[in-house]
Parts: C-alpha cells; structure tokens; sequence
C-alpha cells in the first residue's frame, strides 16, 4: 500500500494520515513533521527551512526531495507508507517517480482531500497541537477555556507559527499557485481519487477507505 494524502492547507492530511497508519500499519511520511522536528532541533537544514515555513512559503525542492529520498530507504517502508505533504510541485513528482522507479516501486493511488478555502482558514487559525503527543486537535472541539489557558487535560497546547492568518494566506496562495497543478499531473496518470474532505473525521475516513479498497 502505497499512496500519497494530498490537499491544501487544513484539508485533513495529518488528521487522517494518523488514522490511516493505525488501521494499516504502514508509517506517515509528512515533510512537514520532519521539517518542524528539524526546526526544533535547530539543524542547519531546520534554521534554512525555518525561514521559509515561517511565512508559509514552500521549502526549496532540492531539500524536501532529499528528505524523502533518505527516508523511502528505511526499512518501515519497505511494506508501502503514506506521503502526507509531499510532493507539493511537478519537480517534487518527477523526482519521486524516478526514486519509485529506481526502487521497482509504484503510487497506488493519490488521495485528494476537496475542501473549500474558508472553511481552511478557519480550521487552521484554530488547529492546535498536543505538545506530549503529537495530536491534531480544534479548539471548537475542546472545553472553552483550552484556548485562553493553552492547557487540555493537562497537556500543553502548541500553536504553529504558520497557523496565524497571513501565513494562513500565503500558504493558501502557494498551494494553488504551486501545488495544485500536480491534480492534473496525477489524474493524467490514472492516480488521482478527489475525496470529500468535509464531514466528521470518522466519515471522511470511511471515503478515503472507500477509494483505497
Ligand atoms: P505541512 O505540515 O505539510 O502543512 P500543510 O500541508 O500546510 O498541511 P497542514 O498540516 O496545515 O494541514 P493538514 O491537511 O495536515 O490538516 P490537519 O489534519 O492538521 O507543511 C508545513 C510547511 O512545511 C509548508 O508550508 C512548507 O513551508 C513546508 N513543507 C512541507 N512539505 C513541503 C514540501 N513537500 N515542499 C516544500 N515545502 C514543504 O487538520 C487541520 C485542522 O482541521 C485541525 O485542527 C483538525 O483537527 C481539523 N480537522 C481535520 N479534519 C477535520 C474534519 N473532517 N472536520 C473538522 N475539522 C477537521
């Protein structure tokens, strides 16, 4: 099982990605999570990346390309993975289909999450992170207090810097400007399963599953 969860900003990937690994037992493969682990860290390539992701600009190619090349030669993946958030351009697309060809490796399938840009917005000013876990999680959807206090059950709340509304729109800007021209490349190959991504968690994972077979 090999496929790729795609959609703008907010769509449900990282949501949905987590649930996918559970029910499958293949890993998530989220550049975005690499590239915030490397900020965190404070590598050279999570300072570089930092600049870029800050202000929701995407990360140049070369160093996503080389994140991914690395990761698809680990053992996990040997069974098939989930991208979440890669490829996010046609070079990204190319580069992974010539590193799939290399492996004897296909796509099975690119599942596109459809959710319109308001909802997005506001799905994404309000997301929130459970720092001990790694949890996505809406403040709409936690006690009233969670946003004043930062604080759920205890757990500390983290609130992405690229959650805040002009990298919101930026972020929004790139994906149909830079990103979007991949639903094409993808559906002239076959791939492409258009999902839609809005509806409680649970039924959009039953229209992922649906797609997947
Ligand atoms: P990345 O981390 O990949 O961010 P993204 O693509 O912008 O996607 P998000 O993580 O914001 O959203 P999501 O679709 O995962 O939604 P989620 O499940 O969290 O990338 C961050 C940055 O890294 C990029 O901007 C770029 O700088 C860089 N980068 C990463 N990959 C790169 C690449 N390949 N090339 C270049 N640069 C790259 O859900 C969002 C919210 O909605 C949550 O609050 C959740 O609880 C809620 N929610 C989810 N599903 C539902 C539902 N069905 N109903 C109601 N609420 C829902």
């Amino acid at each position: 099982m090999r496929y790729i969860l795609f959609g703008p900003p907010g769509a449900g990937k990282g949501t949905q990605a987590k649930r996918l690994v559970a029910a499958h037992g293949v890993p998530q493969i989220s550049t975005g999570d690499i590239l915030r682990a490397a900020v965190a860290a404070g590598t050279e390539m999570g300072v570089a990346a930092e600049r870029h992701m800050s202000k929701g600009q995407l990360v140049p190619d070369d160093v996503v390309i080389g994140i991914i090349r690395d990761r698809l030669q680990d053992a996990d993946c040997k069974e098939g993975f989930i991208l979440d958030g890669f490829p996010r351009t046609i070079a990204q697309a190319e580069a992974l289909s010539a590193m799939l060809t290399e492996l004897s490796l296909a796509i099975d399938h690119v599942v596109s999450l459809v959710v319109d840009d308001e909802l997005l917005f506001n799905r994404l000013t309000r997301r929130r992170t459970v720092e001990a876990t790694g949890e996505i999680v809406h403040l709409d959807n936690l006690p009233a207090d969670a946003e004043s206090t930062g604080m759920w059950n205890g757990q500390k709340l983290l609130h992405r810097s690229d959650d805040q509304a002009d990298a919101i729109r930026t972020r929004l800007e790139k994906f149909h400007a830079q990103t979007s021209p991949l639903i094409a490349y993808y559906r002239e190959r076959g791939l492409l399963r258009d999902v839609d991504g809005v509806g409680s968690v649970d039924d959009v994972q039953t229209r992922i599953e649906a797609v997947i077979g």
